[in-house]
């Protein structure tokens, strides 16, 4: 059988170094906290989402696509990846973004302008309604002679989640040379195609670590639905020996605080302090979450003394930029 975790694009600088942060194992007093730098996969600083888009972009090329077609909120990493892969690749791209445009482009909207994207702005809408542009926008590109590929949603099928089987195939050789496997992976989850790679990895590749995301948007439920309906979808386009009972992960959601893209002093003082500890940069929509919701279910007793965690990277520094003047005026964190 083909090696489909071989039908990629190699964008990625891989594999992406582990590495161990004591200064805040000290201060959360609890397990030895380790980071899997997924933040420098490269092209653009795009994270996580580049381990995704290079099983996408091979898709697109083999299909002899040469327009990427996907959708997100103005700030979205996933768009900005997209729009990146799509320059290094010479494709085209047409993002459509859930929102108006502010004034002054920021952060990652800033970068999807830099990569030269054609954009679509959908004000305060749902899901199937951006669906509903990009297929509009598929059709009008093929009367202009491109041959559109739509990625889905944060890449969070199983065709993007390949990326993530592939990062468990290469933590294990990680694993092995560090000796020791980690008790515990923890991952910011929104999409849901971060877990569902790690997940259908772990069983694939019988990886013992516990998998816990913490949810940046979704109620647990309907995330924990998701990424089974896409570790299935696995299974049954690539990997029919994967046994769904192993495919075992737990989710989180009591951090998602006031929802998706919104956050709070206390978390914004987490990620400063990490920063300050670690040089290690955090964003406030997810990284920041996830790295809160450890801290605290550290003080819970949900991750213990004696444990090893490895706590997974997964991008998106430009989404701190938009936040700066809160940080500085309205709770006084910097200046
Ligand atoms: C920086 C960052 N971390 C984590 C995630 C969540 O990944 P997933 O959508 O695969 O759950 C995203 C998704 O946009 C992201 O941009």
């Amino acid at each position: 059988m083909v090696n489909v975790l071989e039908n990629r694009i190699q964008l990625a600088n891989l594999p992406t170094p582990i590495q161990k942060l004591e200064r805040l194992s000290e201060l959360f007093g609890g397990p030895e906290i380790y980071i899997k730098r997924d933040d420098l996969t490269g092209i653009g600083f795009s994270g996580n989402k580049i381990r995704k888009l290079e099983y996408c972009a091979y898709a697109a090329r083999e299909r002899g696509c040469d327009l990427l077609i996907t959708c997100g909120g103005i700030q979205s990493n996933h768009a900005r990846a997209t729009a990146a892969v799509a320059a290094k690749l010479g494709m085209k791209c047409h993002l459509v973004l859930n929102g108006n445009p502010p004034e002054i482009a920021e952060g990652n909207h800033f970068l999807d302008m830099m990569f030269e994207t054609d954009i679509s702005y959908v004000s305060n809408c749902e899901l199937k309604d951006l669906e509903k542009e990009i297929l509009r926008i598929a059709e009008t590109s093929k009367n202009k002679g491109y041959k559109p590929y739509m990625v889905p949603l944060g890449a969070s099928d199983a065709t993007g989640s390949l990326g993530y089987i592939r990062a468990v195939k290469e933590m294990k050789k990680q694993f092995s040379d560090m000796g020791f496997i980690p008790d515990h992976i923890i991952s910011a989850a929104g999409s849901g195609g971060t877990m569902s790679g790690l997940t259908a990895g772990k069983a694939l590749f019988d990886l013992s670590s516990k998998i816990t995301g913490f949810s940046v948007a979704f109620e647990r439920v309907s995330l924990d639905t998701k990424i089974k309906g896409v570790i299935r979808e696995i299974q049954e386009k690539y990997f029919p020996e994967i046994i769904l009972d192993l495919a075992d992960f737990d989710i989180i959601d009591s951090y998602v605080g006031e929802g998706y893209t919104k956050t709070d002093l206390k978390q914004l003082e987490l990620i400063k302090k990490v920063a300050g500890l670690e040089a290690i940069l955090l964003d406030p929509t997810y990284t920041g979450k996830a790295m809160f919701g450890l801290s605290r279910e550290i003080e819970k007793g949900t991750f213990r003394k004696g444990e090893k965690v490895l706590f997974l990277h997964t991008g998106g520094v430009f989404g701190l930029f938009p936040y700066r003047e809160m940080l500085q005026k309205e709770y006084k964190l910097i200046g």
